[in-house]
């Protein structure tokens, strides 16, 4: 009766997915791709392009192709390490679907209305609050568990949806009397609050306020010339305050010690200009992300070879959801 269990992990397993938004910006950088690079040292580590997600709020798919393959760019130039690590596409392994099914069984409908993410999602789209939408974070559990991941990299915003994973996992596993499915455990990234260059909202490409990590020198340099800084500093001469300046926190990120503590104090007696100040952040942000650039640019030379780490992925990613799905399967008593 019992199914070969696949071979536990001698490291934990990280898995985290993301929407395909095409070119990746400093705040997905900051609040997510840094730290997925990161974890590999520690973690098996899978990530996935989830585009079956991104149908439940999109209006065309015209562009989810280029999306994928333009995040995938981004991830692998960034340093994820696709000899090692699991990149694939979520719709390239269809198993997730059977398992969206299997968990939606035993998942009562208003837990899912009732979550915060789901009356968030309902706001942004009255016009289309479709059934996948509801299933959204169902979908999200069956990503997680498919893979035996035992932590979640996800902004805070997510914890919602990591505490229904465990629940559900919990629920199945009691119901069917198995240890099939693994609990996972949220890991909040933590995130430096990054602002757009309007310096008022979250970064985010739908306000158009980002900067791409893929971004030419020059273009790096025109979207920080036109961020917002202390509003109260309207004359060279006036004192400001770098503590509510958008520009001030990304010198916290990419500026040496020794530059922060100068813009800290010369920004308080008017020691130093905007125009000054941009200019260095512009100057060091460029020289942080030259390597990045370099190695994208290489990448990009021949887009079948991203293609074809994405193709690897799947057959990795879908060995493992094979083996669970039997698993989930037989703990059912599907027939
Ligand atoms: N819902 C996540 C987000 O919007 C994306 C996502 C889908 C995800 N499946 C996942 C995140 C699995 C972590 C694990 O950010
Ligand atoms: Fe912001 Fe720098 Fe201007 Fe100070 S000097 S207000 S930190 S841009």
């Amino acid at each position: 009766m019992n199914a070969k269990k696949s071979t536990p992990q001698a490291r934990g397993r990280v898995f985290s997915g993301a929407r395909p938004t095409g070119r990746q910006h400093l705040g997905n950088y900051l609040g997510a791709i840094r730290n997925y690079v990161a974890l590999q040292d520690e973690y098996d580590c899978i990530y996935s392009i989830v585009d079956l997600h991104a149908l439940t709020t999109l209006e065309s798919t015209e562009n989810l192709r280029d999306n994928s393959y333009e995040m995938a760019l981004d991830w692998l130039a960034a340093g994820i390490r696709p000899e090692e690590t699991i990149v694939f596409i979520q719709s390239h392994v269809p198993e997730v679907t059977e398992l969206h099914t299997i968990l939606s069984m035993i998942t009562p409908l208003g837990k899912l209305t009732d979550l915060p993410t789901f009356k968030e999602k309902v706001r942004m789209h009255p016009h289309n609050v479709n059934y996948g939408l509801v299933g959204y974070p169902v979908l999200q559990t069956a990503d997680i568990v498919l893979y035996k991941a035992n932590l979640v990299p996800v902004g805070i915003d997510q914890q919602p949806h990591i505490e229904f994973a465990r629940e559900v996992v919990r629920t199945f596993n009691f119901r069917y009397k198995t240890d099939v499915l693994i609990e996972p455990q949220m890991k909040a990234t933590e995130t430096p609050k990054v602002l757009g260059i309007d310096g008022q909202q979250k970064m985010s490409k739908s306000l158009n306020n980002h900067i791409e990590m893929a971004a030419t020198p020059e273009e790096t340099t025109a979207r920080v010339m036109q961020m917002v800084t202390d509003p109260a500093r309207i004359r060279r001469s006036d004192p400001g305050n770098p503590d509510v300046c958008n520009v001030f926190s990304l010198h916290k990120i990419f500026s040496s010690p020794e530059e922060v503590a100068m813009v800290d104090r010369e920004c308080r007696r008017a020691g130093i200009g905007c125009v000054e100040c941009k200019q260095l952040l512009a100057r060091n942000l460029n020289a942080h992300l030259a390597p990045f650039r370099e190695r994208r640019q290489k990448l990009a030379q021949n887009p079948t070879d991203v293609w074809d780490i994405l193709r690897d992925g799947k057959e990795r990613a879908r060995a493992i959801a094979r083996q669970t799905m039997e698993e989930v399967r037989q703990a059912i008593g599907l027939p």
